[in-house]
């Protein structure tokens, strides 16, 4: 994977089923995975607003029943942690819908160390379509780290004062776990709409405190490609996952537009035949 003899990071994205792909990456390999998986909070036609576009999440990638819900994040959670080099780090955002049995499975069955949750604080969050709950504006982070009696979880402590900060965050002075980031801009949604693509800020802050440049970062459910597009940028290996036709689409796009010859790139779909993919 490792390129650096040409200081070239290498990406490669493959378009298939998450829990199928997992099982063909090898154990201990990677030294950071970024999860962003399916919440189960959409509804079957979404809620709007009489006089406004906007309508709540309702893709079907992101309906589940409860038991299908906790035995397949049980699944890919089971894989990933196999993947993952002793003292690697497993980042994973949510929200309330996920965030509790993700914590429960990656703790109790899994065993890993939880190292810190981050509330990812959004100022400019939608409001409250049906004005009978408070106005979701956050998002949580687990950083949880596989660590053995020679391996511990990597911090880059330095980095992580100089380098990440906001109106919460002093610059030069200890991060704390709230971070504020406003919604993804338009100027990163360009190549297409999804419905839940992640800010740079947020990828770019996960990736520089906790890994290494030439590491490798995994993303079991690439959605636009937010982890792969920071991984360029901030000079770490990557591989992408993702089903979805119209979603592999944007992320080419999002990778052309960074390409200029100071990255290798690798397109693969898995298993055609199996998941009928073209
Ligand atoms: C929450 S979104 C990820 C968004 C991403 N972090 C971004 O910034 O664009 C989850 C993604 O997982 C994909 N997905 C859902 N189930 C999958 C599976 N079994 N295998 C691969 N991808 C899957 C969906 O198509 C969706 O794009």
């Amino acid at each position: 994977m490792i390129n650096d003899a040409l200081n070239k990071t290498v990406h490669k994205i493959i378009h298939g089923d998450a829990l199928k792909v997992l099982k063909t990456i090898g154990d201990n390999s990677i030294d950071l995975i970024f999860s962003d998986p399916p919440y189960n909070m959409s509804k079957t036609n979404g809620l709007k607003w009489s006089y406004s576009s906007h309508v709540t999440m309702h893709e079907p990638w992101d309906i589940f029943d409860k038991d299908e819900f906790f035995n397949f994040n049980r699944e890919w959670i089971g894989e990933c942690v196999r993947t993952l080099k002793p003292g690697g780090s497993f980042w994973i955002s949510g929200t309330f819908h996920n965030i509790f049995d993700i914590g429960f499975i990656i703790k109790n069955i899994f065993n890993l160390k939880i190292n810190n949750t981050i509330v990812w604080y959004k100022p400019n969050a939608q409001p409250n379509i049906t004005c009978r709950f408070f106005t979701e504006s956050t998002e949580y982070l687990l950083w949880a780290s596989k660590n053995d009696s020679k391996h511990k979880w990597k911090f880059n402590y330095g980095i992580s004062k100089s380098d990440i900060y906001d109106n919460i965050n002093p610059k030069n002075k200890q991060t704390r776990n709230v971070w504020e980031i406003p919604l993804t801009p338009k100027k990163e949604k360009i190549y297409g709409n999804h419905p839940s693509q992640k800010p740079l800020e947020l990828l770019r802050r996960i990736i520089i405190s906790t890994s290494d440049e030439y590491d490798t970062v995994l993303d079991p459910f690439a959605g636009s490609g937010t982890t792969a597009v920071s991984c360029i940028e901030n000079n770490r290996n990557s591989i992408g996952i993702e089903n979805n036709d119209e979603y592999i689409n944007i992320i080419k796009n999002r990778i052309n537009g960074k390409a200029n010859g100071s990255i290798i790139v690798n397109y693969e779909n898995y298993g055609d035949e199996q998941n009928g993919l073209q």
